[in-house]
């Protein structure tokens, strides 16, 4: 049988925190790959970390979002590194996206879309006037216009995006137990799978606290 896919957020400053979240969310029942974050990109010794896993299955989420020139040259920058994927915000438009594309290789460029922590009114504070359904599939478009290789968006907008986007489908904002945190549009695996979910991310439900008890409950709740 296939194997359940998931990008473990490894959301941390701490080198030694990451090596512990690789250590133990190793599984044989599930095909794991790593997302380092922001927090872990921009802090001192990443770099040099990420340039030295062997054969595991690499995610940047850069979240590049800015002019077309200076997405491509970032791009260009973490070549070395040799992501297999990596994110740009869908937002930064279809110029910056065609740019991207353009210089990023063998890395697969993934498209970010609403992020999962808002919702229509936050949509709204920033001055959008379509909930977030709508945007969704706007940017589902521009992804698949710009050739992008896969998209990240909410589980609850799976259906939405393969309307228009044939590719990979990964999804953020994915709980099994009760703790949200800054989470808005959230599924369990679950529901997320059943949507249609290529790859889940999941961070703090798995890296906080226990992190082999509650990878062993995520197994549980998928059998
Ligand atoms: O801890 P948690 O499971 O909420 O982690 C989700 C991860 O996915 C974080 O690293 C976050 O930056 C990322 N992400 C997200 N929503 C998006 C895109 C990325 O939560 N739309």
């Amino acid at each position: 049988m296939k194997k359940n896919k998931i990008f473990i957020a490894c959301d941390s400053k701490n080198i030694k925190k990451i090596e512990e979240i690789i250590k133990k969310t190793r599984s044989s029942q599930l095909k794991i790959g790593y997302k380092f974050g922001l927090e872990f990109l921009n802090s001192k010794g990443s770099r040099n970390f990420i340039s030295k896993l062997k054969n595991k299955i690499i995610f940047g989420d850069y979240k590049f979002s800015d002019i077309p020139n200076t997405c491509a040259s970032a791009i260009k920058a973490v070549k070395d590194l040799n992501f297999n994927y990596i994110t740009i915000h869908i937002n930064s438009g279809l110029e910056a996206l065609k740019a991207a594309k353009k210089v990023s290789g063998k890395t697969k460029l993934i498209g970010v879309t609403v992020l999962t922590s808002l919702d229509d009114k936050s949509l709204k504070e920033i001055g959008f006037n379509k909930d977030v359904k709508k945007v969704v599939l706007r940017q589902a478009r521009l992804a698949n216009k710009a050739k992008l290789d896969a998209i990240v968006c909410s589980a609850q907008e799976i259906n939405i995006v393969k309307k228009v986007f044939k590719k990979e489908i990964i999804t953020p904002g994915i709980r099994f137990n009760s703790k949200i945190n800054d989470q808005k549009r959230i599924l369990t695996p679950k529901q997320a799978y059943k949507n249609g979910s290529d790859w889940l991310v999941i961070g703090r439900p798995i890296t906080k606290g226990n992190i082999k008890n509650n990878l062993k409950n995520l197994i549980d709740h998928l059998s």
